[in-house]
């Protein structure tokens, strides 16, 4: 598809190494916004970077860790430097980690709130001048989060702390939008359902029985699919703000 608005725009994506924001990053990209794409496997931004060089893109590799201060700022320095100010952030960085809460996997819960909440804090810390300025200047400016249909699914045991994480992302989305809003920045929070990506690969056991059936009932979404919605919600005009969506394969329920 094809979306006008985009082209100039500077966006970082977190998470770009695969799935959902490999997806969003090679999206944006291919509509003439420069991506700055952030992920810790450098290997993997290096080969998507290739990609959308080789089909007429710019993009630039940024191997970050969103748990971590000091290497969010480096990465913030390096977009400035190659793209100067960013108007359109994507925090879609994330990670699944289910276990029945009776195995107190502190590890687990760590890792998750670490990157699902306080990853989408940090980076949205780190860019919010940046989306202020870009719309003073006229410009439009976007936060855009990745959170899950999981922030509101009651019936799946030992996601429970993802789907915390997921929901305070959700509730954080709409909170922000009170200090953002004003001053022209849009903020969108977009749950996805099902969508066929690496997530699951760091699954075992039951979690990964619990998916199987998911995916066997409802079928999957490709990633491309919520690349397409961000490229969507982002080329509105500056005025339009598509605050929440929800979107799920057709036969998850
Ligand atoms: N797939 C689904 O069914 C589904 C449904 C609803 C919501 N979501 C959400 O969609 C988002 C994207 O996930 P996905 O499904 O596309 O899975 P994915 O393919 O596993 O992608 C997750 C991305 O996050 C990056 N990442 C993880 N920890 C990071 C950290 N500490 N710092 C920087 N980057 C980090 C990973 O790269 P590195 O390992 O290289 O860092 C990877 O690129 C997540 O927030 C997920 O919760 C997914």
């Amino acid at each position: 598809m094809s979306y006008e608005n985009l082209a100039g725009r500077v966006a970082v994506v977190t998470g770009a190494a695969s799935g959902i924001g490999e997806a969003v990053a090679v999206t944006l990209a291919a509509q003439g916004a420069k991506v700055a794409l952030l992920a810790r496997r450098a290997e993997r931004l290096d080969a998507v970077v290739e990609k959308i060089r080789a089909d007429g893109g710019q993009a630039l590799a940024t191997a970050a860790d969103v748990t971590d201060d000091a290497s969010v700022a480096a990465a913030v320095d390096r977009v400035h430097e190659a793209y100067g100010t960013v108007d359109l952030v994507v925090n879609n960085a994330g990670v699944m980690l289910p276990h029945p809460i009776e195995d107190a996997r502190v590890d687990e819960w760590r890792s998750m709130i670490d990157t699902n909440l306080t990853g989408v804090l940090r980076v949205t810390g780190a860019f919010a001048e940046d989306l202020t300025e870009a719309a003073e200047r006229g410009r439009s400016a976007d936060l855009v989060n990745v959170s899950s249909i999981a922030a509101h699914l009651t019936g799946f045991p030992g996601f429970a702390v993802y789907g915390a994480t997921k929901a305070a992302v959700t509730h954080l989305s709409a909170l922000l939008r009170s200090e953002f809003g004003p001053r022209n920045v849009r903020v969108t929070n977009i749950e996805p359902g099902v969508t066929e990506t690496e997530i699951a690969a760091h699954l075992d056991g039951e979690g990964q029985e619990q998916i199987d059936g998911l995916i066997e009932v409802s079928g999957t979404l490709a990633a491309g699919e919520l690349a397409d919605v961000v490229a969507y919600v982002t080329s509105r005009p500056r005025h339009v703000n598509l605050r929440q969506i929800m979107v799920l394969p057709t036969r998850q329920v």
